[in-house]
């Protein structure tokens, strides 16, 4: 089996004349955290988006789990084992928090009944409370849709679906932006118990601290490329904030660790 999880080569997205994202070569090893850096606008969401087939790519390929794979949607990349926190939350609004987390994914009952399903409500809530556990956040009600809860509330949602879930890949877009302290400090925990259970991940972030603290490897956009790859152990945060403005070219860049 190969150690790669996940590989893009050439991964391109224009919008009209923007070039967002241009010729993201990338390689991901199973087990390994690795960290996106760049400023607002270097194309880290948008690399995230054409991986998890949010949007059509312009071109470029992406090979998944060894497979190459055009996800027709974000659900798509879920069935397929990857589970991610978009930074523009795809929560659905007017569902409460158990049929967020189980979205494309419901638990039934009595399926010895035939073509009838029933869904598994009790089942669901149960799970939900367990991994809101884990993030530590506290929501008043649980069945309260999401449309009346504040943004830091949300995200703890998203990041309680992918902590309930095992997948083979986690994508965290800028998870903890909005966070207070102490959601902050479970989310970083949440990441290290993926890292402890051998489970791939990317993170963007801003965070340098966080990022230092969590990740092996740090990837820097900038202007839609990848300017930047480094090993933790070998950089620090002056030479990846020279990278991220670009006082720093990428010329030791080699695509892949
Ligand atoms: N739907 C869109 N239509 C047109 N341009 C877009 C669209 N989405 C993103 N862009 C542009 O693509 C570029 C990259 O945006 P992207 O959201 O990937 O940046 P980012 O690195 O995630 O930034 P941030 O740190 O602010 O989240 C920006 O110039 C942005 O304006
Ligand atoms: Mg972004």
């Amino acid at each position: 089996m190969s150690d790669t999880i996940l590989e893009t080569k050439g991964l391109t997205k224009h919008y009209g004349g923007v070039h967002a994202l241009e010729d993201a070569d990338f390689v991901l090893k199973h087990g390994e955290h690795v960290a996106i850096m760049g400023d607002n606008g270097a194309g880290k969401s948008t690399f995230v988006r054409q991986i998890t087939g949010v949007e059509q790519r312009t071109r470029g390929t992406v090979v998944f789990d060894g497979k190459e794979v055009n996800f027709g949607g974000p659900l798509d990349a879920r069935e397929a084992g990857i589970e991610t926190v978009f930074q523009t939350l795809a929560l659905a609004d007017d569902l409460n928090v158990p049929d967020n987390l189980f979205l494309g994914r419901e638990k039934t009952k009595f399926d010895w009944l035939g073509p009838f399903r029933f869904l598994d409500y009790k089942a669901m809530r149960d799970d939900t409370l367990k991994g809101l556990v884990k993030t530590g956040v506290k929501i008043p009600n649980i069945k309260n849709t999401i449309a009346n809860m504040s943004g830091g509330q949300r995200q703890c949602v998203a990041i309680a679906r992918t902590a309930t879930f095992a997948s083979k890949l986690t994508i965290m877009d800028e998870p903890t932006a909005a966070l207070g302290v102490q959601e902050t400090a479970q989310v970083e925990n949440i990441v290290r118990t993926l890292k402890d259970q051998g489970e791939s991940l990317i993170l963007v972030s801003h965070n340098m601290r966080q990022v230092f603290d969590l990740v092996d490897r740090i990837i820097v956009f900038r202007r839609g490329r990848i300017v930047a790859n480094l090993n933790k152990e070998d950089t620090d945060g002056q030479d990846v904030v020279a990278y991220i403005t670009g006082a720093k070219t990428g010329a030791e860049y080699e695509g892949a660790a």
